[in-house]
């Protein structure tokens, strides 16, 4: 939500700032800026829509030693030029950028104004640059101004400022928005996530909540909000360029759903103990797991329906009570949380707010928090503690796909493990994982047909609106499948529970309405295939998920595309794929912006 790059060292230019924005166009991309310090001033640069078209040439020739770029998703004003990155203050010497929101923005631009300063947009984040001009009025220190504003800032954010009057250097702050330094040669950078860094350096640093930086070409110093000096460690980014790269893929997100063998077999390798029939999860306490008697998931968005998932999974092989909740409800809804419950945080990003607050919730009530998150290093992995990485390699295409099979394979051997410790059997426990590892090879087989679900995917690109239903671990993959649908083609999906269908949503089966029917379950089987009947005979057009070899759901369907045979809790993970598929395919005959469909952001870090 809102992407930041800043670079500190000679030869910065808008494209070196335009290059690292564009790697961050996921996180916003409604308009976007840029600022370079030079010693005359400061150039600015800013634009509605999508990043760098071939116009932007305004600030071409000129080079200089400090800059920041900003990509944005709009919180406080409509996706306007005013409104877009860097702010600046009176003088138009500070430049800011930010991601995150100020929750007292309204009291500090009302106190600002009565103290003479004229704002120029509708942002949250203008009072940042007026509140550093009014600090640096009586306090000589840049940096000490800097902090001073920043200790006034409530809410959340990530913060880069350069000035014109030390035009070799940024600053930075962090509170709640992600941060992260690249240590470059005869260069320093940040940005909101490492994906930018990559081009420069592998060496980074991830700044805390509460910790400010300064950066120059020759390195950085951080110290607290507190004015306390820290001492950072040095990481390296795991990941190389081709893995942020499109590879020949016309969109991320096909990329992505292409890369599933690879990223399934990443979910389990190493995990896997044929001897004992269970899993090894390194980086959870056993004796948290052991003595836990409840579990709490808290995610949102795809992450969401993969804990729906894991509820059943957690509830059958281990016999945990499980309850889920999105994030923002756990927050606010006053839980009942003891200390022996699990509370297991689902998010690809790591970053996503309402989860991140829900982990606060849940550790400020006693609670231990267990992430399951693809991004090393970030916030709710570090704040949990402990957890399971997803391991699925940078997922850049808004809509979410191979975190969301990989998160079920994590889950699943999450749920075998606290299984094995509960009374699941070595013989069922053995059955789990010899399915699990059968998954890369049965998603690739399915992946071999794509060309089957994109000619399917035509029926949905006519329809206005599109049912998805099914019963049990169908359900969630339903939800998932109806929410891919509606986040890339705009068109209207509903994700229902198949038994639910009888009281209101079959109201809305009508010819032109089609329904996807998941109906690969064999443990309810007979009651899915009745509930195709029953939408068929009331005219509605099914197009059904099917187990390989069930002729008869073939039949009765008008469509079908059959999905390898696996055990029933893990068949969302198959079945996940064709209904990407299935939605990509649709969105593209649609003429749709795959991996940057309207109104969306990939992280979200505001609440
Ligand atoms: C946003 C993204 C979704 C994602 C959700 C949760 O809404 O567009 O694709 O599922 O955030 O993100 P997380 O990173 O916590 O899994």
């Amino acid at each position: 939500m809102c992407g930041i790059f800043g670079y500190a060292g000679e030869g910065v230019t808008s494209a070196v700032l335009v290059e690292g924005i564009r790697r961050l166009e996921y996180r916003g991309y409604d308009s976007w800026g840029l600022a370079l310090a030079c010693d005359d001033g400061i150039a600015l640069l800013r634009r509605v829509g999508r990043i760098g078209s071939a116009e932007d040439t305004a600030l071409d020739g000129c080079s200089c030693r400090a800059g920041v770029a900003h990509t944005r998703w709009a919180t406080h004003g409509a996706p306007t030029e005013e409104n877009a990155h860097p702010h600046r203050d009176c003088t138009g010497r500070i430049a800011v950028v930010h991601n995150g929101i100020i929750e007292n923005h309204a009291a500090l631009r009302a106190r600002l104004q009565g103290l003479g300063h004229v704002f120029a947009s509708e942002t949250d984040t203008e009072v940042i640059p007026h509140l550093i001009e009014e600090m640096w009025k009586t306090e000589p220190d840049f940096g000490e101004a800097f902090l001073a504003a920043v200790r006034l800032l409530v809410g959340t954010f990530g913060i880069a400022v350069v000035q014109a009057d030390a035009p070799d250097r940024l600053w930075a702050a962090r509170l709640g928005s992600p941060m992260v330094l690249g240590l470059g040669k005869g260069r320093t950078l940040l940005a909101s996530d490492p994906a930018p860094l990559v081009a420069h350096t592998r060496e980074v640093i991830y700044l805390d909540d509460g910790e400010i930086a300064v950066l120059t070409s020759d390195g950085f110093e951080t110290r607290t909000l507190e004015g306390g000096t820290v001492t950072k460690p040095v990481q390296r980014i795991a990941f190389d360029l081709p893995a942020i790269e499109r590879g020949g893929f016309p969109h991320f997100m096909l990329k992505e759903i292409h890369e599933q063998p690879e990223s399934l077999r990443n979910a389990f390798r190493g995990r896997i103990v044929r001897a004992e029939g269970t899993a090894k999860l390194g980086g959870v306490e056993p004796h948290l797991l052991r003595s836990a008697k409840r579990c709490h998931i808290v995610s949102c968005g795809t992450s969401l329906n993969a804990g729906l998932i894991g509820k059943y999974l957690l509830e059958q092989l281990a016999r945990l009570p499980t309850q889920v909740s999105n994030g923002a409800e756990f927050r606010y809804a006053q839980p009942v949380v003891e200390p022996d419950t699990l509370v297991i945080a689902i998010s690809q990003s790591g970053e996503t707010a309402d989860t991140l607050g829900a982990v606060r919730e849940a550790k400020m009530q006693g609670a231990s928090a267990v992430g399951i998150c693809n991004v090393v290093g970030s916030t709710i992995a570090r704040e949990c503690g402990q957890g399971v990485y997803i391991h699925a390699g940078p997922e850049i295409g808004v809509a979410s796909t191979k975190a969301f099979t990989s998160q079920l394979v994590v889950l699943a051997l999450l749920a075998v493990h606290l299984g094995r410790m509960r009374g699941l059997s070595l013989r069922a426990g053995l059955q789990y994982l010899d399915a699990i590892e059968c998954l890369p090879a049965q998603a690739a087989r399915i992946l071999e047909r794509e060309s089957e679900l994109a000619e399917m995917a035509g029926l949905l690109a006519r329809a206005s609106h599109v049912l998805y239903c099914g019963r049990l671990y169908e359900w969630p993959a339903a939800l998932e499948g109806a929410l891919k649908l509606k986040e890339i083609s705009y068109i209207h999906a509903e994700g229902v529970q198949a038994a639910e269908l009888k009281h209101g949503p079959i109201a809305l089966v009508e010819p032109d309405v089609p329904v996807v029917v998941l109906a690969a379950q064999a443990a309810v089987r007979a009651k899915t295939l009745g509930n195709i009947h029953e939408i068929r005979a009331r005219g509605g057009r099914v197009i059904a998920l099917i187990r390989e070899g069930d002729g008869e759901a073939a039949a009765l369907a008008e469509r079908s595309f059959a999905v390898p045979s696996t055990l029933d809790p893990l068949l969302p993970v198959l079945e996940a794929i064709p209904l990407q598929l299935l939605a990509y395919h649709a969105a593209v005959a649609l003429g749709r912006d795959v991996d940057h469909p309207r109104n969306l952001a990939k992280s979200v870090t505001v609440e």
